[in-house]
């Protein structure tokens, strides 16, 4: 994970770094330091353990400015949080300093052959063999060194340089990790995302695997890790600089979840046909033959986007009819998986850089299945490898714990199971006109669900103090059951296991006592009748709960009058198609969590031991 942040240009780089880290800080918040270059020749470099404001301190203490330089906000791989770990990294002459996103996996035998060779090491990291091995081309242009040094690692890594004898120059490399390129006039940033440079440019060029960029007041170059020059296209950012701010939100999580109508019509508008009912997914390059032609799905994920991706499952098994299979991208390729042609792969991916789920996505690909991509993050490596990309228009999602790109993933399912149940023939017109009216009702809907948040925020006052949580669900909700508890357990640090209620009898209720409270998603489709089996199993857990003396939170639909009457707390929700409900119901539960993470003094955005993206396996 990590955050890198670099500057060139005639401003003040101490400010334009630390504002690029702090839209960075999801990426890991163990340490943060800076390197500049000073008017009197020398670089001034600042550290601290703990979150970017110990930084920020350790600079108002101890000032330093400088025109150009490169910044770092730390997620700890190798070696302790601790400030002498903190980056930039030095060589031995502390000419050269180095920021790292990434893992050096070789770093141990580098370290051994340059201590062997006279290289003195400070710090328990594996960056820090980087800088020593950039000294050792010293003599050449920056570049060049970088270019040594970079061919002599393995691993992945994001990279930024910079030495005090090539003043107004930074280098960056990437293999693995994103990094990003801001083309301003006269001035220009590297960063490992594009909220840390929103404020100050929208053109961008998106580094490859395998590219250096070599960054001066007069322009960017881009060459191989041989030398030869690269062309690199702009692009221009559409996102405005404000969605990346709080917004008057005492959290970046709580605006993000209040966002969600606005980040769920966003991702369905455009892609339906609001008379004719049908779908267009125009960004995907795979023809109507071709999705006629596959004879399974199967979808890779992790953390949220895999919660997301069970949830898919119900809906293209059901308005498709194709057998879907769910793989967490953590486990697929460690078996040898069997994998064909025709068989569609869909990569779902809040930030399109979790490594584990890129990693999988290429095992599938060289296996020769398609690849999809549902994704937030315009550009992105996992957009790139596949043959196209349904975007969640979600904006940026800042804090750790997804939401709206969740409810956003979610929409992106539905709308491609229905591409996919017309394109083969299952779902005819009538289905589908009735299924876009309800997906246009659901931005409007979730609208409602969030006008009762005084109703969560009271529930959890009165539930968190509780030590464990179990949440129940049966078919599509189960995926919601685990999202729920994951919600819980990533901010609030309550131990909490999402369970498919039906499962209860084979362990869970075990743990049922007056202490425990259980949230059961009980709600349903009133229109259909075949929703009324599983809503009734479902009512029957809850009385089983209840007979264990168990505290039920029960999630309904409006008019509900069987299951509100057992539980103990009731959380209504407006009603809609069951496969839509998942959308509705995780909005209680994320502000469910909210509340009891604030209340128990928690840090919402940046819970401990966590990162939004995950690119380390
Ligand atoms: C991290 C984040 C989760 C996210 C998961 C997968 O664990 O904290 O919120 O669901 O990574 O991330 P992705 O960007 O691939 O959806």
């Amino acid at each position: 994970m990590c955050g890198i942040v670099g500057y060139v240009g005639e401003r003040k780089a101490v400010p334009i770094i630390l504002e690029g880290l702090k839209r960075l800080e999801y990426r890991g918040y163990d340490s943060a330091g800076l390197a500049v270059y000073c008017d009197d020749q020398t670089l001034g470099i600042r550290r601290a353990s703990g979150k970017l404001r110990n930084l920020e301190e350790a600079i108002r203490l101890d000032p330093v400015e400088g025109s150009f330089g490169i910044g770092h906000t730390r997620w700890a791989t190798h070696g302790r949080p601790t400030e002498e770990n903190a980056h930039p990294h030095r060589d031995c002459t502390g000419d050269i300093v180095v920021v790292h996103n990434g893992i050096v996996e070789n770093y141990l035998a580098l370290k051994d052959q340059l201590t062997a060779e006279g290289h003195r090491f400070t710090t328990e990291t594996d960056t820090e063999v980087i800088a020593h091995l950039v000294e050792k081309c010293s003599d050449k242009p920056l570049e060049d060194a970088v270019r040594c040094a970079v061919k002599q690692l393995s691993g992945v890594f994001a990279l930024a340089v910079l030495s005090r004898k090539h003043p107004n120059k930074i280098v960056a490399a990437r293999l693995g990790p994103p990094l990003v390129v801001g083309l301003g006039d006269h001035e220009f940033f590297v960063a490992s995302d594009v909220p840390a440079l929103l404020n100050h440019t929208r053109d961008m060029v998106f580094m490859n695997d395998g590219d250096i960029a070599i960054l001066t007041p007069e322009g960017v170059r881009f060459t191989d890790f041989d030398g030869r020059t690269l062309k690199r296209a702009t692009q221009r950012i559409l996102w405005d600089p404000l969605m990346a701010e709080k917004g008057g939100y005492k959290h970046f999580m709580l605006k993000e979840i209040f966002e969600q109508p606005r980040a769920v019509r966003d991702t369905t508008l455009g892609r339906v046909g609001q008379g004719s009912g049908r779908i267009f997914l125009d960004e995907v390059d795979i023809t109507p033959k071709q999705f006629q032609a596959f004879k399974s799905v199967r979808i890779l994920a992790c953390g949220t986007s895999w919660h997301a991706a069970l949830a898919g499952k119900f809906m293209i098994e059901r308005l498709a009819r194709i057998p879907v299979e769910v793989d967490y991208g953590s486990e697929f390729r460690y078996r040898n998986p069997i994998v064909s042609s025709h068989e569609l792969t869909v990569v779902i991916s809040q930030s399109g850089e979790t490594a584990d789920t890129l990693a999988a996505q290429r095992e599938a690909k060289q296996k020769g299945s398609p690849t999809l991509a549902i994704c937030n993050v315009v550009g992105s490596m996992i957009t790139r490898e596949a043959k196209g990309a349904i975007y969640t228009h979600a904006g940026p999602e800042i804090g750790v714990a997804s939401t709206k790109a969740f409810t956003c993933q979610l929409t992106a399912l539905f709308l491609l199971a229905m591409y996919l149940g017309q394109t083969r023939g299952h779902l005819d017109e009538a289905e589908s006109q009735r299924l876009v009216q309800e997906l246009l009702r659901v931005p409007g809907k979730l609208e409602t669900v969030l006008s009762h948040d005084s109703v969560y925020e009271e529930l959890g006052r009165k539930l968190h103090r509780a030590t464990d949580f179990l949440f129940l669900g049966r078919g599509v909700h189960f995926p919601i059951a685990l999202e729920g508890a994951l919600k819980l357990k990533e901010i609030s640090y309550i131990h909490a296991e999402g369970y498919p209620a039906g499962e209860m009898k084979h362990g869970p209720n075990a743990l049922i006592d007056e202490k425990l409270p259980v949230v059961i998603l009980a709600a349903r489709d009133t229109t259909r009748e075949d929703s009324r089996t599983l809503y009734e199993k479902t009512v029957s857990n809850i009385q089983e709960v209840k007979a264990r003396e168990g505290i039920v939170v029960a999630i309904v639909c409006e008019g509900d009058n069987e299951a509100s009457r057992v539980a103990d707390h009731v959380i209504q929700i407006p009603t809609t198609d069951d496969l839509l409900l998942p959308i509705l119901e995780i909005v209680p539960l994320q502000l469910l969590a909210y509340h009891i993470a604030v209340r128990r003094g928690c840090d919402v955005d940046q819970p401990r031991n966590l990162a939004k993206s995950v690119t380390v396996e």
